[in-house]
């Protein structure tokens, strides 16, 4: 009774609602923030720079130049340095992007450093299927990664040639001939598809599942396409515009094809059962974002760093680091932002939240908790509440919902820096800015 459109729809009003507060971001002034009160916090980083800037990204990402991307990655070790002579500890890193792959030599130089300040046990890296070749794998298996996250986005040569990476990153033949290599290298290779793309079929789908199943690796996210109006009017040539009335056909399809064999570790992310991937931690409370274009949360604010990377490699030269904007969430808010999260994650525990944020924390939000579990989303254990099958469809919905918020700061954040970018891009491909073909970058 409760699986209708119409329901999900008042869901997620609902939920705009009672989250608008997340993201109002003020000045801020660039000093190192305190430590979290937890040692378990996660250390972000972020490298902008990719080969091809696909339509549908939605990430703050900018044309690759080798120059530019070595003082960047200098600057990003010493970030990090300011960090640790400020007390914070890290217990896993996570280099994401962009692509941090596009100069394997300075990755491994920044994982080196961050191990050694702060030993940590998790280092997860996202890179793209055309950079899974055996130089760059003994580098990051070399620097102790233990999770390499590749966008594959889909198997389907046509989806791949609409979202320009056919191209530059290979046809679905050759990816996952890169990938059957790759798989035994890391405890956990990664496979991000997307799902509900414009011209997506249901047996498209399938057939990516299906694929992803053959080649090995033991995790796959499946995000649903999410937009912005910028990353909306980049896709109508080519792309088209989602159909958000397939994403409920789509993800269980996802569920129904994964499981069992796949067990959830988040409403988006799947791992093989038994397979050294399961310890892999879906949300730590508290993480640090250092490079431009990062967002850290820690202690109840969030914090975002500068999308130009002049201002960037200013501030780090000042001793600065790359924080410009700030938000102290309200007590409410900061209660709801752990339920998503938790929930998101496959569950909360009474305990844990009793001691972060005290008996408050169930009185506040009785009303969220109990829609919950009326609606089966979830379902209440001796430890806390569990999330539903039923209930990570919807917390996928939640999830993207507020990722596209945070997308439409990323575009209003962008448009500042509109200039730098279109000139950087200029400068890397000279001959389509001759011809006038250049993409509105972002
Ligand atoms: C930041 S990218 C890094 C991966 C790498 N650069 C590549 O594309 O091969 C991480 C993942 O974000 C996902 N992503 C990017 N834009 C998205 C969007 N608009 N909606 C859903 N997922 C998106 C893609 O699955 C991508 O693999
Ligand atoms: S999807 Fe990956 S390669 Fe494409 S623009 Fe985004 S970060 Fe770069």
């Amino acid at each position: 009774m409760f699986d209708s459109p119409l329901i999900d729809s008042l869901l997620i009003r609902i939920f705009r609602f009672r989250t608008r507060g997340f993201l109002r971001m003020e000045e801020a002034d660039g000093a190192v923030p305190a430590a979290p009160r937890d040692d378990g916090a996660y250390l972000y980083v972020h490298v902008p720079f990719c080969e091809v800037l696909c339509p549908f990204c939605s990430f703050h990402r900018v044309q690759h130049c080798h120059e530019q991307a070595r003082r960047y990655f200098a600057a990003l070790r010493r970030e990090i340095q300011l960090y640790h002579a400020a007390g914070h500890k890290f217990s896993g890193v996570y280099f994401g992007g962009g692509t941090p792959t596009t100069e394997p030599e300075e990755l491994a130089a920044t994982i080196g450093l961050v191990r050694s300040l702060f030993g940590v046990r998790e280092i997860s890296v996202e890179t793209n299927p055309k950079d899974l070749r055996p130089a760059v794998m003994t580098t990051l298996r070399d620097a102790g990664v233990t999770r390499l996250s590749v966008g594959v986005q889909s198997f389907d040569d046509q989806l791949l040639r609409e979202m320009d990476r056919y191209e530059k990153y290979g046809s679905a033949e050759e990816i996952v001939a890169h990938l059957r290599a790759a798989a035994g290298l890391f405890p956990t290779l990664n496979v991000d598809l997307i799902f509900n793309q414009p011209h997506q079929s249901l047996a498209s789908l399938e057939r990516d599942l299906d694929i992803f199943e053959s080649t090995g690796a033991n995790q796959v996210s499946c995000y649903p396409l999410m937009t912005s109006p910028t990353v909306l009017r980049r896709m109508r040539d080519t792309m088209g515009a989602p159909d958000p009335r397939r994403l409920r056909t789509f993800y269980q399809a996802i569920q129904r094809r994964l499981q069992p064999a796949f067990a959830p570790t988040s409403a988006w992310c799947f791992t093989r059962r038994g397979g050294g991937g399961d310890e892999y931690i879906v949300a730590a409370e508290n993480y640090v974002g250092v490079g431009s274009g990062a967002f850290s949360y820690l202690d109840g604010t969030l914090h975002a760093t500068t999308f130009s990377l002049q201002s960037y490699e200013r501030r780090i030269a000042q001793g600065l680091t790359g924080i410009v904007a700030r938000h102290r969430l309200g007590a409410g808010d900061r209660m709801r932002y752990t339920l998503l999260v938790r929930m998101f994650g496959l569950g909360l525990d009474r305990e844990w939240a009793l001691q972060r944020h005290g008996r408050k924390f169930f009185r506040t939000l009785w009303g969220e908790l109990r829609t919950l579990e009326v609606l089966g989303a979830a379902r209440r254990d001796a430890r806390g509440w569990r999330l539903t099958e039923r209930g990570m469809y919807w917390l996928m919905l939640m999830m993207s919902e507020f990722f596209e918020s945070v997308n439409e700061y990323r575009d209003a954040m962008r448009a500042h820096v509109h200039d730098e970018m279109e000139a950087a891009q200029r400068a890397t491909t000279p001959s389509l800015a001759a011809a006038g073909e250049l993409a509105t970058p972002g």
